[in-house]
């Protein structure tokens, strides 16, 4: 059994113990944050969509309309017109045939892969991919082959040994924790190569990247060459939830064999609303889009200046990678006190050794109030002990070590020829 007060005690001494912030009032790009005004920098409401007035009554008057639950599953009772709408507007946003909603995000990666793989098959994942990719993996009892961040080479030496088990390539769009693109046309052209599925999950490319917001697959100019496109509905696009992009074939095999889909209930209809008000805005006002790729820019250069290594985000994400989750903690704490908040992300979040603030743009930030974040968080990292310019000319700055060890994992147990 599990020693409940000793694994917090033993948490709380390697410097990895979690405890929850309380925001007041709605999210936006200014915060209430345990009783203190704050500029908020790690919020994936990058569009400004969750607080914005037309988004709050979408959901307002669907609560009215239609309840506040959808009562049952998908394929129970709870498949109701607000469901149904939002699946054909957002197959229609991202190009395909079909679009199906799940729960969450993180659901639609446990369902999806699940079903996709199964024991005797190979899932090919990046060593950064997001948690529920790498529970996703695990549920489906495939062997999972882990490959190094974003290295098609990587990539390609495991397909050349798993014969004819390899059954799906998985890789997020934009890694939730580094803010880089992953190669997708390589990707999709190995897929083609050994005749293997590819699932790409845009949770932070979906209303950020490609031509109207349309994500990164769409920036790739690979849409539909993606045998699984995941979105979410809970970060650009303000509300919550998530979906799949796929054919009709797809999609009517996922109904049947995706059990986080069968065996969930439907989303609320207000948030399923709040989501089509909120694509509404985007296909009306993409400038939104352009704005927050402005924004993250202003960022990134007022960081440079300040020494921060920030060359690998060329996203709305920017990590600044500072080493040990102590540290990145005191630099989180300097910050508040200075009226910004940068959430510290450690382990298993990210590597060992790669501990950091995660800095999220929005597109409702003033420029101004973003040059002045860089200015206080490069003086929270002095006041913390760390300098970013001797991090950013050192080794190490970058991404090393594992994800949750996953990345060792497939080291001692290389896929196997057929
Ligand atoms: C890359 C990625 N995939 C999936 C998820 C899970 O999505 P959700 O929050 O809707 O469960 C997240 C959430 O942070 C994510 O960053």
């Amino acid at each position: 059994m599990i020693e409940i007060e000793a694994r917090l005690d033993e948490l709380e001494a390697l410097g990895l113990r979690r405890r929850m912030r309380l925001i007041s009032g709605p999210q936006g790009p200014h915060v209430v944050l345990d009783g203190k005004p704050v500029l908020l920098l790690c919020s994936n409401n990058y569009l400004g969509l969750a607080d914005h007035p037309r988004v709050r009554s979408a959901a307002a008057r669907a609560a009215t309309r239609w309840g506040v639950g959808s009562g049952a599953s998908r394929l129970v009772s709870g498949t109701m017109t607000v469901h149904r709408r939002l699946e054909e507007r957002l197959a229609a946003f991202k190009r395909r045939d079909t679009a199906l909603l799940f729960g969450s995000g993180y659901l639609a990666n446990c369902g999806v892969i699940a079903a996709l793989a199964r024991p005797g098959d190979v899932v090919f994942s990046d060593e950064l991919n997001h948690a529920s990719i790498i529970d996703g993996c695990r549920l489906s009892r495939a062997e999972v082959f882990v490959y190094d961040h974003a290295d098609v080479e990587h990539l390609e030496w495991g397909l050349e040994r798993a014969g004819g088990r390899a059954a799906l390539i998985v890789t997020d769009g934009v890694f939730s924790m580094d803010g880089d693109v992953a190669p997708l046309l390589d990707i999709v052209e190995l897929a083609r190569e050994h005749d293997v599925r590819v699932m790409v999950d845009d949770a932070h490319g979906t209303g950020t990247l490609g031509p109207g917001g349309r994500g990164a697959a769409a920036a790739a100019g690979i849409e539909d060459e993606v045998d699984v496109l995941m979105g979410t509905l809970g970060k650009a696009l303000g509300s919550y939830g998530a979906f799949v992009a796929c054919d009709g074939t797809m999609a009517r095999y996922l109904v049947n064999a995706a059990r986080t889909f069968i065996f969930s209930t439907a989303l609320p209809p207000p948030a399923v609303a709040a989501a089509a008000a909120a694509l509404d805005l985007l296909e009306t006002s993409p400038e939104r889009v352009s704005k927050l790729a402005r924004n993250a820019h202003v960022l990134r250069a007022a960081l440079a200046a300040e020494g921060f290594d920030v060359e690998s985000s060329g996203t709305q994400i920017v990590p600044l990678v500072v080493g040990e989750p102590e540290l990145a903690m005191r630099m989180c704490e300097a910050a508040l006190a200075r009226g910004v908040f940068a959430q510290a992300i450690r382990p298993p979040t990210v590597p060992a050794g790669t501990s950091r603030l995660r800095l999220a743009v929005m597109s409702t930030h003033r420029p101004g109030e973003l040059r002045s974040a860089a200015r206080l968080l490069g003086q929270a990292a002095r006041a913390a002990g760390f300098d970013p310019r001797a991090r950013a000319a050192g080794a190490g700055a970058g991404l090393t070590g594992a994800h949750t060890g996953a990345r060792d994992e497939a080291r001692a147990a290389p896929v196997r020829a057929a």
